[in-house]
């Protein structure tokens, strides 16, 4: 059965089958390019290569053939990709255009299972990529390294590349100044492991601190798949220091608590950008976790990105905490409500008058906490059956996204996903994306973010703000539709 009433406008999706990471996301001339792991020929994981999609606004994006495909010998995991500007790799065609680019993934060797980090390039901008003829370039003889992060260190003015050891939850940083041959140069972990988990995707990245324009720290993220608090799939993330060669966890951020970048359930392996414009990282993870992700009863595709986001880091109680920003690079429909001052019953009685349809939405709230004694909440896909309902709750004072209405699916992980509200803040402040199968929230300045698929049914096409027999004064209400 089709179920095209899911499907986002904003996100990517393939056209069909299924997809999972985000590979060697770059940017070439303005245009974004993302690859991803794809199975071109059927809907659960395996045949895995690389797929290609192109956007040139973060928006919309326009699907392109294999890039990287699976051989009778071995599938292409993770990876990511840099541009070789200056040919150090001598993998540059005589009569080239532009830049060699030069993909660093993980051989599976479908026969000895082993995983090796090769190499693969391309001299036509990214549409075709060709294996190099000397690989592999890391094979330690482990069926468990993988998902090689390659990047320039300016200070060092080196390439450093991450691979995890998966089951030690360790991540192995090796330095390069060819970007052929890699020596090791540090390990990092398991720090703050939980037990039986794996780590995977490992991506390190300069992040700045905001509202400090000369000040950044260096932020290492890993995939986390399986042993997250909730049992699923997650990112955790470590604040410190990287000099090239090894990095250092700040003293203020002990690996006690586990900081995890996302409170919903689907968000993951998220990669940035190479050559982004901007100071600020820009990345964009997966929207699906490991623990359901063959079960997620989309068709005739299976698997999302999530909307792309710049990160920074914010002070928040003396500790450096991330941040995230939605970003589309596309000019907005106008909104269809804008209001300031009124009240939470004025706004609902117009949302309610409008009585507007559709599944895609974004909806910006603020009132000053001490004006809200219930819950303000927006319920999405109302009309047939419960909704999604999506806002800030009062009695945990916590962001949440409710989800229950999903049920049967996402293998019992249907449940209320909250993040407690920062109390040093003095408003509740949210933004909501809705499009399709995904809502993503951002609150509090983007310190607290919940991700998470929500399949509400398919005829459900309404949308209603909730207060409860409270009526607050709404600083903002601002309702959008997403294309
Ligand atoms: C993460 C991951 C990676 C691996 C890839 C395989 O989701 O398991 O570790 O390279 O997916 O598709």
């Amino acid at each position: 059965m089709s179920t095209e009433a899911w499907r986002p406008r904003m996100h990517f999706t393939p056209a069909r089958h299924w997809i999972n990471d985000p590979n060697g996301l770059v940017v070439l001339d303005g245009r974004y390019h993302a690859y991803f792991q794809h199975n071109p020929s059927g809907s659960i994981w395996g045949e895995i290569g690389w797929g290609h999609a192109v956007s040139d606004d973060l928006a919309h994006w326009q699907e392109l053939p294999l890039a990287l495909p699976a051989t009778a010998e071995e599938m292409a995991f993770s990876g990511s990709i840099v541009v070789d500007h200056d040919n150090l790799s001598g993998l540059a065609g005589p009569d080239q255009a532009g830049p060699v680019l030069l993909a660093y993934y993980t051989r599976f060797d479908r026969q000895s299972l082993v995983q090796s980090q090769c190499l693969a390039f391309s001299r036509d901008g990214g549409q075709s990529f060709e294996r190099w003829s000397g690989n592999p370039l890391l094979d330690i003889g482990s069926t468990e390294f993988r998902d090689p992060y390659v990047f320039h260190h300016a200070a060092s003015n080196r390439w450093v590349m991450l691979v995890v050891l998966a089951l030690e939850c360790k991540v192995e940083v090796y330095v390069s100044e060819d970007l052929l041959r890699w020596e090791k140069a540090s390990t990092f972990g398991p720090a703050g492991a939980s037990v039986d988990t794996i780590w995977e995707v490992p991506v390190l990245v300069e992040v700045p601190v905001h509202g400090k324009p000369d000040q950044s720290r260096w932020v290492l993220f890993v995939s986390i798949n399986g042993g997250t608090r909730w049992g699923g799939s997650g990112v955790q993330y470590y604040v410190g220091d990287f000099d090239g060669e090894r990095f250092v966890l700040d003293d203020s951020d002990p690996t006690d608590t586990v900081r995890w970048v996302d409170h919903g359930r689907d968000f993951y392996a998220p990669l940035n950008f190479a050559g982004a414009p901007g100071e600020h990282p820009l990345w964009l993870g997966w929207m699906s976790n490991w623990s359901y992700a063959r079960d997620v009863p989309t068709a005739p595709w299976r698997g999302q990105f999530s909307i792309a986001r710049e990160i920074s880091l914010v002070n928040r109680g003396g500790r450096l905490t991330l941040a995230q920003a939605p970003q589309v690079r596309a000019t907005l429909p106008a909104p269809v409500l804008t209001c300031a001052g009124q009240t939470a019953k004025q706004v609902a009685e117009q949302v309610a008058g409008m009585d507007l349809r559709g599944r895609h939405w974004r909806v910006r709230v603020k009132a000053a906490h001490a004006d809200l004694r219930q819950p303000l909440l927006m319920n999405f896909f109302t009309g047939a059956g419960d909704p999604v309902r999506v806002g800030y709750d009062t009695v945990s004072d916590s962001y949440v996204v409710d989800r229950r209405s999903a049920q049967p699916h996402f293998a019992g992980d249907s449940e209320i996903h909250a993040v407690p509200r920062d109390r040093g803040l003095d408003s509740v402040e949210f933004e909501v994306w809705v499009d399709g199968c995904t809502v993503e929230l951002f609150a509090d300045g983007g310190t607290a973010v919940i991700s998470d698929l929500t399949l509400g049914h398919q005829d459900g096409q309404g949308i209603a703000l909730w207060h409860g027999a409270s009526n607050p004064p709404l600083a903002i209400f601002e309702l959008t539709p997403l294309g």
